[in-house]
């Protein structure tokens, strides 16, 4: 048996006649960190509320370090603070009548822990986020990143042993949220707590967790090692989440299992592709090919087995640019190290074999 830590079982939760949550299933093995991620409304914040008590699911289970906190057939629903957790939101929520030590000493004081001992709690917390010296500033006189920490410490400073993430770094500069990311991670490692981060950001995603769980209309589409949700798209949906090039073709056949398929780009593009999990497409059905942007080189110049067309848009930004390049009618993404092209330039486009993965066509294609 794995170790597992938090345990969601069939969770639905509806809002009138919405299901914002479909029967979602994971587990999160003690001290190790999951990421909900997805599209905006997907059902994120709600998983996240139902585990922390603060949402009643309509239906599943919800099992915390072996005890459940959820059950909708026993009529188990434990309280919020019967479950001992840390949570931290987007908006900081920082008390702006208190210091910045009382901020974080304030789930102690609710515990009934003295004034001495919490304090100095809260000091030692302080100090593992960075803001050592900052105790007996006004809350509000420190910067977002800064009030951002103070929720941070806050959460951690009663040592729970689950910690929930909604968006948390989502109002930092990319800078600062980048800096958190690692901290955040070295932090977790540190302190050993089990962490699920809430984020429709996929560089957060797979920057804080383990596990990557990706929604879809308040169901899960693909979960899994981070590195193997992203490198491997299982739907067409997560592949168009992650932004690949989603074109559509038709299935030549297969060579010693090895997929080909016409894609329908310029005069038809003919070529080997991998096959990814679940095609079960016969010899002529329809099937969707997909390839990274930083996978399609643009060149002035012909390549061999390159197509012509013309850049239709051109987006620079920084080390690398995107271009949507037309050929023919079809239009394809390319992220490229900066080449200086520009609308209405013709340029060759050139993708190898090895780069495609072809899925099933699925509801949400
Ligand atoms: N209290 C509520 N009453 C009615 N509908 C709600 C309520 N809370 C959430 N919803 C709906 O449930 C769905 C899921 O919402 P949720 O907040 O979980 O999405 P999310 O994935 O966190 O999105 P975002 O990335 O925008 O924060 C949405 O369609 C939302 O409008
Ligand atoms: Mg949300």
């Amino acid at each position: 048996m794995t170790d597992r830590f938090v345990h969601i079982s069939h969770l639905t939760k509806r809002f009138g006649d919405h299901t914002a949550v479909r029967n979602v299933s994971f587990e999160v093995p003690r001290g190790s960190t999951l990421a909900l991620l997805g599209p905006s409304g997907c059902g994120k914040t709600t998983i996240l509320r139902c585990l922390a008590g603060l949402e009643t699911p309509d239906g599943g289970t919800i099992e915390i370090a072996g005890i459940p906190v959820f059950d909708s057939a026993q009529r188990i629903d434990l309280m919020p603070e019967k479950r001992e957790l840390g949570i931290v939101f987007q908006s900081y929520a920082v008390w702006p009548h208190m210091t910045v030590a009382e901020n974080v000493a304030f789930p102690l004081k609710v515990r009934g822990m003295g004034k001495a001992e919490r304090l100095e709690r809260a000091s030692r917390m302080l100090d593992i986020v960075g803001l050592k010296g900052f105790e007996h500033r006004s809350a509000t006189l420190v910067s977002g990143g800064q009030q951002q920490r103070i929720a941070l410490a806050r959460a951690l400073v009663a040592e729970p042993r689950l910690v929930l993430f909604d968006e948390a770094l989502s109002n930092l500069d990319a800078q600062l949220r980048e800096q958190m990311r690692l901290e955040l991670r070295l932090l977790q490692e540190r302190l050993g707590f089990t962490a699920i981060y809430v984020t429709h950001d996929q560089a957060e995603a797979f920057g804080l967790a383990d596990t990557v769980v990706l929604m879809n209309q308040g169901a899960i589409e693909t979960m899994g090692p981070a590195r193997d949700v992203f490198r491997r798209p299982a739907t067409p949906f997560v592949a168009r989440f992650f932004g690949l090039n989603v074109l559509e073709a038709t299935l030549l056949g297969r060579i010693e299992g090895t997929p080909y398929v016409e894609v329908a780009l310029g005069a038809h593009l003919t070529t080997r592709a991998r096959a990814g999990s679940g095609l079960v497409a016969s010899v002529g059905d329809p099937v969707l090919a997909c390839i990274r942007k930083e996978h399609v080189r643009v060149e002035q110049a012909p390549m061999p087995d390159s197509y012509a067309g013309t850049i239709e848009a051109a987006s620079f930004l920084g080390v690398a640019e995107e271009y949507i390049v037309k050929i023919d009618e079809i239009a394809i993404r390319a992220t490229r190290p900066a080449a200086g092209f520009a609308r209405g330039d013709s340029v060759h486009v050139g993708m190898s074999p090895d780069d495609w993965i072809v899925l099933q066509p699925g509801e949400t294609a």
